[in-house]
């Protein structure tokens, strides 16, 4: 049996190197692999929790499809779609809502963050700021899984509770109405890079240290100029562990050119020198992807073309599958 592989990806912000390192290229790679299946699709209305100004959901959901695009996702291949376009997700969202036990909910690591931070800072509200949304954001993802039968979903690891409550939500259905779920499994892959950004922690949007994928090239060589470094001086052995520069260039270079970067530090490179060979490796690989995307982003109809091609596949999928589990709860047309 083929194995289907699902992940969303939340449409905030601009994609920056350490998303591609980290989650789309591993995407993209898999996409290639003629024994699987795929549906890579735009959470936009994941997004929406986040509280984005109307004008930058609009330009993310552009932005992130633009980017997928123009690294060479395989959009025939695999199905690549906006979660907003296929109408039987939150359908189902609803219709798990009714299964899902809301003490499960209560113990989600983000919801209970925010409840502790209310807790800490002496709110006497302890669900201050919390939406519904927010609470019930893993119902939302769970009936992204199950609509397509998936049971591989790529994950960082923050998000494995949400798909054991995604099982668990199929089970209780599977038990009520009969075997319709496929339970949905995390792959959760330890090798895959993850990069420290410019003040040297964790590549993050909210620790505003990124870099941006597509950035016009001056713009992009004065973001590495910015990547925070030590004083050593040019002609000191540097150690390539833990440094950010180094850390950058071995996700996007052969373990030949990485030996050879290891020998210049030890040999003393200066660190000026190492930004400018790392911003020319760098934009050495994404200079055509990065046409392709302004190009794309030129032409957003273009990109709505392609999206509307993958809702139609998933469409063909989620309409018919919708039917049978409404159908299961007891609601079909009462004419049938
Ligand atoms: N919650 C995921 C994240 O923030 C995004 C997401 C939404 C997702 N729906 C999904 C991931 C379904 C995997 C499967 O990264």
């Amino acid at each position: 049996m083929k194995q289907v592989y699902l992940t969303g990806i939340t449409t905030s912000g601009t994609p920056h190197l350490g998303n591609y390192a980290g989650a789309i290229r591993p995407a993209i790679d898999a996409s290639h692999d003629p024994n699987t299946e795929q549906f890579y699709f735009l959470a936009d209305l994941h997004a929406l929790i986040k509280g984005f100004k109307p004008e930058e959901v609009r330009r993310s959901r552009l932005e992130v499809a633009a980017t997928w695009m123009a690294l060479g996702l395989d959009t025939d291949k695999a199905v690549f779609y906006c979660q907003s376009d296929i109408p039987e997700i939150p359908a189902l969202a609803w219709l798990l809502s009714c299964q899902a036990a809301k003490g499960l909910l209560n113990r989600a690591h983000a919801y209970k963050a925010m409840v502790q931070d209310n807790d800490t800072s002496g709110q006497n509200d302890p669900d201050k700021g919390i939406t519904m949304g927010l609470f019930s954001y893993p119902v939302l993802m769970a009936a992204d899984i199950l609509m397509f039968k998936a049971n591989k979903v790529p994950v960082g690891k923050d998000q494995i509770q949400h798909i054991e409550m995604a099982r668990d939500m199929a089970q209780r259905f599977n038990h009520h109405y009969g075997e319709h779920f496929v339970l949905p499994e995390a792959q959760v892959d330890d090798s895959t890079a993850v990069l420290s950004g410019l003040d040297g922690r964790k590549m993050s949007k909210s620790y505003n240290n990124t870099i941006a994928l597509f950035l016009p090239e001056k713009q992009f060589r004065k973001q590495i100029m910015k990547i925070k470094t030590n004083s050593l001086e040019p002609g000191e052995p540097k150690d390539p562990e833990g440094n950010t520069l180094f850390e950058i260039y071995q996700a996007f270079a052969t373990q030949e050119q990485v030996d050879n970067v290891r020998q210049q530090y030890a040999e003393g490179i200066a660190w000026g020198e190492m930004k400018q060979f790392l911003f020319e490796h760098l934009n050495e690989i994404l200079k055509e992807p990065r046409e392709r995307y302004d190009e794309l982003l030129a032409k957003p109809a273009a990109i709505g073309e392609v999206l509307q091609h993958g809702a139609d596949r998933a469409r063909a999928l989620s309409q018919p599958f919708a039917a049978e589990l409404f159908d299961a709860v007891g609601i079909k047309p009462m004419w049938q």
